[in-house]
């Protein structure tokens, strides 16, 4: 575990000092719009997404340097969602990554420009990698507009703030996470794969693996709001239940939750077979995604 937050926290060190080259200088003009973005970016988040990526990058036998435009694009793909997510005709939160939400800084206007600046920044970036075999960098780049697409991410989005008070129930609900949330969490893990030029086989196995770590992410997320204060969230907590949105704990309770979380765990796990020890690395960082409390 100690070995695990040690190279978490180098890993997202690295991370940060290429999200630092990649975004544009706060004086570059217009200077709010810049300031903006690197404001929410380097606000302080967890930056899971990108050590999943490079880890993935590891498992498949890549230098993971080969990773870092990816995992910078998924990391630029998030934080955007993030802003939106939390504009007042979103979600309508004030708190983020613990500190004030990118719209009570610097206005609606910049925010949801900041957003879309973002998550177009995140393509220039994709496009900059250089994967080792098989895949291009355009096939990167499709697969991250996929995911960030209607289909996935901003679909999941529209469907989460619709079934707000509809009293979805359990299959919807998991389409939800998994578009909204899971499929990000998935490409993430398949960028780091083809970046290190994967087997179909491997590729196949890291998205089985993507897809289950992604929607325990979420689940655990929705549990979260529920059991943990905001200041260790460094977001407003209770805040699902006061909107009446769809989430795990209010559709099957709290222990059924965390027992759903727990089985999709064992199955990402479980994918990780094909990579004998080279697997290592994403079980420890699946198990920590299970047990955080923040
Ligand atoms: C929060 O994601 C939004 C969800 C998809 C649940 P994270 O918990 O990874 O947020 P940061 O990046 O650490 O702020
Ligand atoms: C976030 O879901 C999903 C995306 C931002 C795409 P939530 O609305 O549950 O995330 P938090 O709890 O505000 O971080
Ligand atoms: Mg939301
Ligand atoms: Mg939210
Ligand atoms: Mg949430």
């Amino acid at each position: 575990m100690d070995d695990l937050k040690a190279y978490a926290k180098a890993q997202a060190s690295r991370v940060d000092r290429a999200l630092g080259r990649f975004l544009p200088s706060a004086n570059t003009r217009p200077k709010t719009l810049h300031e903006a973005m690197r404001y929410s970016v380097f606000a302080g988040g967890k930056r899971l997404r990108p050590i999943l990526c490079l880890a993935a990058a590891e498992a498949c036998g890549g230098d993971d340097e080969l990773a870092l435009p990816a995992a910078c694009a998924v990391e630029c793909v998030h934080t955007y969602s993030l802003i939106h997510d939390d504009l007042p005709c979103m979600d309508d939160d004030d708190l983020r990554r613990g500190k004030p939400t990118n719209h009570k800084v610097y206005g609606e206007a910049v925010a949801v420009l900041a957003g879309d600046a973002l998550l177009t920044l995140a393509f220039e970036i994709a496009g900059q990698g250089r994967p080792a075999r098989r895949y291009t960098a355009a096939d990167m780049v499709h697969d991250l507009a996929v995911t960030a697409g209607s289909r996935h991410l901003v679909g999941g989005q529209v469907l989460d703030i619709e079934g707000e008070g509809a009293g979805l129930g359990a299959r919807e609900l998991r389409f939800i996470h998994e578009s909204k949330t899971a499929a990000l969490l998935t490409c993430a893990v398949r960028l780091g794969a083809m970046s290190a030029g994967a087997t179909p086989a491997k590729l196949a196995a890291l998205t089985e693996f993507g897809r289950a770590t992604g929607l325990a992410f979420q689940v655990i997320d929705d549990i979260l709001d529920v059991t943990a204060p905001s200041e260790r969230l460094g977001k407003s907590a209770g805040k699902d239940e006061a909107t009446d949105k769809a989430t795990y704990p209010a559709i099957h309770g709290l222990e059924k939750s965390r027992k759903e979380a727990a089985r999709l765990t064992r199955k990402a796990i479980g994918a990780l077979k094909p990579f004998g020890r080279r697997g290592a690395r994403l079980e420890e960082i699946a198990h920590y995604l299970l047990d955080r409390d923040y």
